[in-house]
């Protein structure tokens, strides 16, 4: 689907449906929308006086018009309350008005900027959302959107370089979330760890990013053993990738992205039941996002420095496989005596956490379907569990996940939580053995490999969905990149 800005009347426009909007409450429509309503003949101000379209978000009526208008469908979605509108009302509004579109068989589809009227959003922060929207609402599985071409329309001479800006944020923050999604939703066994690092090597081509592949001998190189511990029984070889966007030249200390990349998770010698073991193709979902987010950055051109690590495998089991009891030593030399190799995503990150330390970062971020424990707290699909060793830097992600509506929520990383990981052998056990507490044990395991500020999002209940929902569709959603993305582009 291609988006562009057209500079004209939207009754004058020839699509195959347009998209006007409806606040509740409100039966005499301004701007582009009171412009079709008189091309009608005051049809929706009549509609909505009736009670017939409530326009509560998200919901939808359709007009077919013989006359007025150009277009043969008109498609009218509620944007809810006036006074509580902000860019995700206007995402989910335009993705559910989208999809009617596509159902209705629309190719050509003109919509209005949503909010940049009466909802007070500024013109370029509706059209991007308007955007966002409108190609994640519309995103199926393998890239075909259903739809031809999207066209925003406007006639104010004034507003198109506002709107051609929205869009250009619009499409590439799209692309990220879009990138992420397929990788997820791709088999585990064609989506394994070389394929990660192909994916990776595309962005470097595409926007000029410096690319290492490291594999198990590099790996070995490095002192990964917690890593390659892992890797061990894996079928298909570990990749450890680093893809850095410097626009900086070296000047200034990197931002650290960092992605579990477990593309299936059997859990190892210490296996899962087998029931909803399939879900564990989504356990690269953390990788997933930091590439969907260095696409957006990539396609942005972002003056920012950053660099992603990607800690590529899959967890399964042979006889060379790790095994509860084994002694793993990290980068750093902490030594790990596994107790479940079912806590494998902690143990690719250790060794990541240590590889940034050599960056010298300015912050390091860390996305992780980490614990099942992390889940039973917050909920499925509800937030992703936030981890802060800084006050301030923890503040930034809050307000980034604010920003996106792309939810986090604070839990502890208190150090008690390590009296559980005593070892009598090693330096620190890869789990407690205990139900409780999990995703703050895991997150105070991650803290022994770090030293600098660090926030670590625990996302196991944020990377697939059994439904579609405003711009959310059924299996992947992409989660993290939009949140990356405005914390590295708004600090
Ligand atoms: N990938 C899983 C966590 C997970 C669970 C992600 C549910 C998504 C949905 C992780 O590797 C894992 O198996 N964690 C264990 C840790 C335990 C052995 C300490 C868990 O949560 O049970
Ligand atoms: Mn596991
Ligand atoms: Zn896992």
């Amino acid at each position: 689907m291609q988006t562009t800005v057209l500079h004209e009347r939207l009754e004058a426009v020839e699509a195959d449906a347009l998209i006007v909007h409806l606040f509740a409450g409100m039966s005499r429509p301004g701007g582009s929308t009171g412009a079709i309503d008189r091309a009608l003949g005051g049809l929706i101000g009549t509609l909505a006086e009736r009670g017939d379209l409530k326009a509560g978000l998200g919901e939808v009526g359709v007009l077919f018009p013989t006359s007025g208008v150009a277009a043969p469908r008109v498609v009218v979605v509620g944007l809810g309350d006036v006074q509580r509108l902000d860019a995700e009302a206007v995402r989910r509004a335009s993705a559910e008005a989208l999809r009617r579109a596509r159902e209705l068989g629309a190719q050509r589809i003109a919509t209005v900027a949503h909010g940049a009227g009466l909802g007070g959003l500024a013109p370029a922060e509706a059209a991007r959302a308007t955007v966002e929207g409108a190609r994640l609402g519309l995103y199926r599985y393998g890239g075909d959107h259903g739809v031809e071409a999207l066209w925003l329309v406007e006639a104010d001479e004034a507003r198109l370089e506002a709107l051609r800006d929205g869009v250009r944020w619009g499409e590439a923050t799209a692309d990220g979330v879009e990138l992420a999604r397929e990788l997820v939703n791709r088999p585990p066994n064609v989506a394994t760890p070389t394929h990660l690092a192909e994916v990776a090597e595309g962005l470097a081509r595409d926007h000029g990013f410096a690319i290492t592949v490291g594999d198990r001998a590099w790996a070995e190189a490095q002192g990964m053993g917690a890593f390659l511990g892992v890797a061990r029984g894996a079928g298909f070889e570990p990749r450890f990738i680093v893809l850095e966007h410097d626009p900086t030249r070296g000047k200034e200390p990197p931002l650290v992205l960092i992605g579990k990349g477990v593309t299936f998770d059997s859990g190892g010698v210490s296996i899962k039941g087998r029931d909803g073991m399939s879900a564990m193709k989504s356990d690269m979902a953390g990788a997933a996002a930091v590439l969907g987010a260095m696409r957006t950055l990539g396609r942005l051109r972002s003056p920012c420095r950053v660099v992603a690590l990607v800690p590529a495998t899959e967890n399964m089991l042979d006889a060379h496989a790790y095994r509860p009891a084994d002694v793993l030593t990290a980068a750093n030399g902490v030594t790990i005596e596994i107790v479940s190799t079912d806590a494998e995503g902690r143990l690719l990150l250790a060794d990541a956490l240590v590889y940034a330390q050599r960056l010298r970062p300015k912050a390091v971020v860390d996305l992780a379907t980490l614990t099942g424990a992390c889940v039973v707290a917050l909920g499925r699909g509800t937030a992703a569990g936030r981890f802060a060793n800084d006050e301030e830097l923890g503040g930034r992600i809050d307000a980034a996940a604010a920003a996106t509506c792309e939810r986090v929520w604070p839990l502890p990383l208190w150090p008690e939580y390590l009296d559980d990981l005593k070892s009598d052998v090693a330096d620190l056990k890869n789990s407690s053995g205990k139900a409780h507490g999990g995703a703050s044990v895991a997150a105070a395991f991650l803290q022994r490999f770090v030293d600098y500020p660090w926030v670590h999002l625990d996302i196991a209940g944020m990377a697939l969905r059994d439904d579609a929902k405003g711009y959310q569709v059924k299996g992947a959603t992409g989660f993290g990149v939009r949140l990356l993305v405005h914390w590295v582009t708004h600090g």
